[in-house]
């Protein structure tokens, strides 16, 4: 009975379904069937009047554009007011009033900034990223919006490359499951709602796995690893049901993304059957130039030709392609097809019932930076930070003494909001010395000094400095700011340094070949380490550092990444212990930049290294160990937590029959707290090798102090499967092992066997 009526509820809600896409088809055909070729080529065109942009072309006379049908869509501005100016043109002054479709950089929240998105990956908390994201999108669609280019999906395992703070780490199942949440997050379950915008997963593909971690560089890499570690995530958005693609400036199999068929349509249309729209990266059509596949005209059409639906900013697709389709370069029928899913993207926004339906001064008044939205980014933060060490419980700090508070980021609202807050005001931040006074109010005597600049090389400064003075130089030498710091440690009963990058030292374009803490902090950490003060390092960073000296030196790190609008406030929290950290790192940290690429799910050698010995001919190297400093899913807690009594319900598994894995997870320390516990899997014996673990499950289970629980994970054998040689995902029979921890390093074990 159940089963009929949930089959008969289905066809419904199909029929439905069909219905709707039926009467948005007839609608769009009736439009296009008035559009002249310019009309049609100029929804293509996607322009951007300047503001936080990413390269140098700004497009031109946009206003004029829009009148004359030349413009479909347009992204760097915000505000209710002056977007529906700009849709007034559209609505207003063009031949066939075809809404325009605005979208903007809403990376990790909007005007309300959360953590960016390495540092809520590591919260590992689904539930709290999609709220992130309806938040981003309610203020986003009442400041104007219909589409955020987010969220950001690209797996990474080069810390050097400064995207990774954009994106969720190395691991895809972790990826995966974020990026669906924050689809549905911002889309919701009806995208005509005032308060939904459209997602765009970006960027289509690969582009984290840049060589050398340098940015925009060539990507190459085999299709199984392509399948089964990269690609996850984009699926995974695309199966939440993302709106719209965009594809990525690298190259892959030697093809610039934008222009490459096998990518855009034999994989994206055909195989993952997505229906949305695809929109190339900023000028990334025209740069196909600058990759040596032709010129503008011919990039044009080769991107076309790929199924690429929009251009970005470079007005290839406006200048060239009727052109090329007096030539036969392209088709009229491709034209057709792109127009028509621009048209989809903005039916579905429903912009044709109401192109100003995201416009709302009065919403964006009430909702936007409102308490109940910075509360929410308090949280959020707290959950993202990960206490990487905690020597003699030095944290939490107790609310009374004094605490030397030192560093460039200490008292800086500047950096607090990371890279990538477009439309986020630093001024609205909430610095770390007003968090620490918020908190601990007059029961801690705090002695503040900046100890030194965040760097003082002058070329970093200059080249980090780009959208404003994120590092400002003193005209105090820094033995004066230096000896100031090492006064006020003295003094103190703690210190609390809070030390690392600029937030423009990360994201786009700002890959490092060197990832360590800069040279003129460091001068400043070790002087405070010297003066025999307890020592707490707070950091700021948008990736992996290189920590080995801070690690052996330093009591305390808690990694804050760069926390948003409330980074300061969530800090404090964390520091005196009114919230027990829980974050677990999604991005394993190396001990040095020679160990890179070093991540959790490598594969063995043919002569592995057991991490004992050091005999020759092994798998290692002379001067650095193989493992990382802090390993994928490694997070401290103030409270400790065990594992015990791993059983599998069944010691074999088959299709027809999963497996439940149990086993306790109890609390054994001081404090209440939160623990993310991971399962692993090994397949022991397969056709093509397989990674020495791979992250299938996680959940998170909040502990009273002394409080024991019993945790269940059920695998299926689809579970087990891997990408074989014919790219198929398949699951083959044989030997498994279970690893359970809280950690993928330290782990309790298990064995399953898999049979047909
Ligand atoms: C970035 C994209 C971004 C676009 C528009 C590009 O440089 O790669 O992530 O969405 O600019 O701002």
């Amino acid at each position: 009975m159940r089963k009929l009526l949930t089959f008969c509820f289905i066809l419904i809600a199909a029929t439905a379904l069909r219905a709707q896409d039926a009467k948005m088809n007839a609608f769009i055909s009736n439009l296009m069937s008035k559009m002249t070729v310019d009309e049609k080529i100029g929804q293509l065109n996607l322009v951007t009047p300047g503001g936080a942009v990413t390269g140098s072309v700004v497009s031109k006379d946009v206003d004029g554009k829009i009148r004359q049908g030349n413009v479909g869509g347009l992204f760097g501005i915000t505000g209710p007011e002056k977007v529906r100016q700009a849709q007034e043109i559209a609505v207003k002054n063009s031949r066939l009033h075809i809404p325009l479709l605005f979208g903007l950089d809403v990376i990790h929240g909007h005007k309300t900034v959360f953590p960016i998105p390495l540092g809520l990956s590591c919260s590992w908390d689904t539930a709290l990223i999609k709220e992130s994201a309806r938040i981003a999108a309610t203020e986003a669609s009442a400041d104007g919006l219909d589409w955020v280019f987010s969220p950001m999906v690209d797996i990474a395992r080069d810390p050097r490359w400064g995207r990774v703070a954009e994106g969720a780490g190395e691991d895809p199942y972790l990826g995966s499951q974020i990026a669906a949440a924050m689809v549905r997050g911002y889309q919701g379950n009806d995208l005509t709602k005032t308060n939904a915008v459209m997602a765009c997963v970006k960027h289509f593909a690969l582009y984290g796995a840049a060589e050398a971690g340098r940015e925009y560089n060539t990507v190459d890499m085999g299709r199984i690893s392509m399948y089964q570690y990269y690609l996850p995530p984009y699926k995974a958005a695309i199966d939440a049901g993302a709106g719209s693609v965009m594809s990525s400036f690298n190259v892959i199999d030697g093809i610039p993304a934008t222009g490459n068929k096998w990518l855009l349509t034999d994989l994206l249309r055909n195989q993952w059957k997505f229906k949305g729209l695809v929109v190339s990266d900023y000028t990334s059509l025209n740069e196909m130039t600058a990759h040596g596949m032709g010129d503008l005209k011919t990039v044009a059409a080769l991107a076309m030709n790929a199924g690429l639906d929009m251009d970005m900013v470079g007005e290839g697709y406006l200048t060239t392609l009727k052109q090329s389709l007096k030539e036969g370069k392209v088709t009229q029928a491709q034209i057709d097809q792109a127009c028509r899913r621009v048209l989809e993207a903005k039916y579905k926004l429903g912009l044709f019932t109401d192109p100003y339906r995201r416009m709302n001064a009065e919403r964006a008044e009430k909702e936007i930076l409102s308490d109940a939205h910075r509360e929410f980014a308090r949280r959020i933060a707290a959950h993202s930070f990960v206490l990487l060490k905690n020597n003699d419980h030095l944290l939490p700090l107790k609310k009374s003494g004094t605490i030397a508070l030192i560093g460039p980021l200490a008292s800086n609202h500047r950096n607090m909001l990371g890279t990538w807050a477009v439309s986020g005001d630093p001024e609205k931040s909430i610095s770390v010395m007003e968090g620490i006074k918020n908190v601990a109010g007059d029961a801690v005597n705090i002695i503040y000094a900046k100890g030194a600049n965040i760097s003082d090389d002058s070329t970093l400064v200059k080249r980090t400095n780009v959208f404003g003075p994120e590092i400002e130089p003193e005209t105090r030498t820094p033995e004066e700011m230096l000896q100031e710091a090492v006064a006020a440690a003295e003094k103190s009963d703690v210190v609390v340094a809070v030390l690392g990058e600029a937030a423009d030292m990360t994201g786009e374009s700002a890959s490092r070949s060197d990832i360590s803490i800069p040279e003129s902090q460091e001068n400043l950490l070790k002087a405070l380490v010297k003066t025999g003060k307890p020592v707490v390092l707070v950091l700021f960073n948008g990736r992996p550092l290189t920590l080995e000296w801070e690690n052996s030196h330093v009591g305390s790190i808690l990694d804050a990444w760069f926390g948003g609008t409330e980074a300061g406030n969530a800090i404090a929290d964390v520091l005196f212990g009114n919230y027990n950290p829980s974050g677990k790192l999604s991005m394993s940290f190396p001990v040095s930049v020679g160990q890179i690429p070093v991540y959790y799910n490598a594969k063995s050698t043919g002569r592995p290294w057991d991490g004992k010995e050091s005999p020759k001919f092994k798998s290692d190297y002379l001067d650095i160990p193989n493992e990382p400093l802090y390993p994928f899913g490694y997070g401290l807690s103030y409270t400790s937590f065990s594992y015990s009594g791993l059983t599998l319900d069944r010691q074999q598994i088959t299709p027809r029959q999963p497996v439940k894995i149990k086993l306790t997870v109890s609390n054994t320390g001081n404090d209440d707290g939160e623990e993310t516990v991971q399962l692993y899997i090994r397949d022991m014996v397969a056709s093509v090798t397989q990674p020495v673990k791979e992250l299938k499950r996680f959940q998170k289970v909040f502990l009273k102090k002394g409080e024991s629980r019993n945790i269940e994970f059920t695998l299926t054998t689809n579970d087990l499967k891997f990408v074989n040689s014919n790219l198929h995902w398949v699951y083959e029979p044989g030997e498994f092992k279970v690893f359970v921890g809280g950690n993928s390093r330290d782990v309790v074990e298990g064995d399953l066997v898999g049979k047909p």
